[in-house]
């Protein structure tokens, strides 16, 4: 795809809880492979603007383009359609508790995709196995550790070959020593090419991972560029004291 044809587009993306706005007029634009990481406080709208970027959360205002196309939400077929090729990661997993690791995966290329048993089961197992679970397929949720749990909802995503991934806060749940597997995966995936958007207060793997940070507060993207500027040298001076504060804190949390 061409440099200036983005994967996705959004612009103008608006969200008001109770007439607050929480996310204000939010532009931004991956290209194929790219990876975006959002950074900024506690508050700021890292998540809202993930989340109306699926149409979890309907949008106030704003307009979105997958591919060029745009995705008209109030389309219940057009937004079912836009949904897989959009996948989700989210920081507390998401899993069914009451299914195995491979039915988790399975179970969206059944209803969702309408692909048979056999089919199913297959593609899960190369799913899982990719993100290095293939001797875990059986087991619940309850049986599996946190970073495990957060590789097979990885897997789930990933076997409705999403054209871009979001991913919020995937490793905030996790002991330090559970980290490591999860970011291991997520950076394959993006050596492997895949297109990403992940909120992350984890500094280290920000900076090492992405392509381009964006900094929010107060709802509104302040600040967009290569992780070496956005880190260290940013223009605006919020962005420089919270990254300088970030990095004091987090700055070994790879
Ligand atoms: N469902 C909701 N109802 C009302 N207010 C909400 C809702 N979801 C989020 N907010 C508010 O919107 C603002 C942005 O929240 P959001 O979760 O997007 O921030 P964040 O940047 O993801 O923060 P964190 O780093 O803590 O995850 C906050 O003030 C929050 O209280
Ligand atoms: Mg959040």
């Amino acid at each position: 795809m061409a440099e200036d044809n983005p994967v996705l587009k959004v612009e103008n993306l608006t969200k008001r809880y109770s007439g607050k706005e929480v996310l204000k007029d939010a532009c931004l634009s991956v290209r194929q492979g790219e990876i975006k990481v959002l950074i900024g406080p506690s508050g700021a709208g890292k998540s809202t603007l993930l989340q109306c970027i699926n149409f979890l959360v309907m949008p106030d205002k704003g307009r979105i383009w997958l591919e060029g196309q745009e995705i008209l939400h109030s389309k219940k077929k057009e937004l079912y359609a836009y949904r897989q090729k959009v996948g989700m990661i989210f920081q507390d997993f998401n899993l069914f508790d009451h299914l195995t690791a491979l039915r988790n995966v399975e179970i969206g290329l059944v209803r969702v995709r309408a692909m048979g048993q056999a089919d199913a089961r297959e593609r899960a197992m190369a799913e899982l196995e990719r993100v290095g679970l293939k001797d875990h397929v059986s087991k619940y949720p309850a049986q599996l550790s946190g970073g495990q749990k957060q590789r097979v909802s990885i897997a789930r995503a990933l076997a409705m070959d999403p054209k871009v991934m979001l991913l919020d806060e995937p490793t905030s749940a996790l002991d330090p020593e559970l980290i490591t597997e999860v970011h291991a995966v997520i950076r394959s995936l993006g050596a492997e090419g895949m297109t990403m958007i992940m909120a992350t207060h984890q500094i280290g793997f920000a900076s090492d991972l992405a392509d381009e940070i964006v900094f929010m507060e107060n709802g509104a993207i302040v600040e967009t560029g290569l992780p070496s500027k956005i880190l260290s040298q940013a223009e605006c001076a919020r962005t420089r004291e919270f990254c300088s504060k970030l990095t004091g804190l987090y700055g070994d949390s790879r």
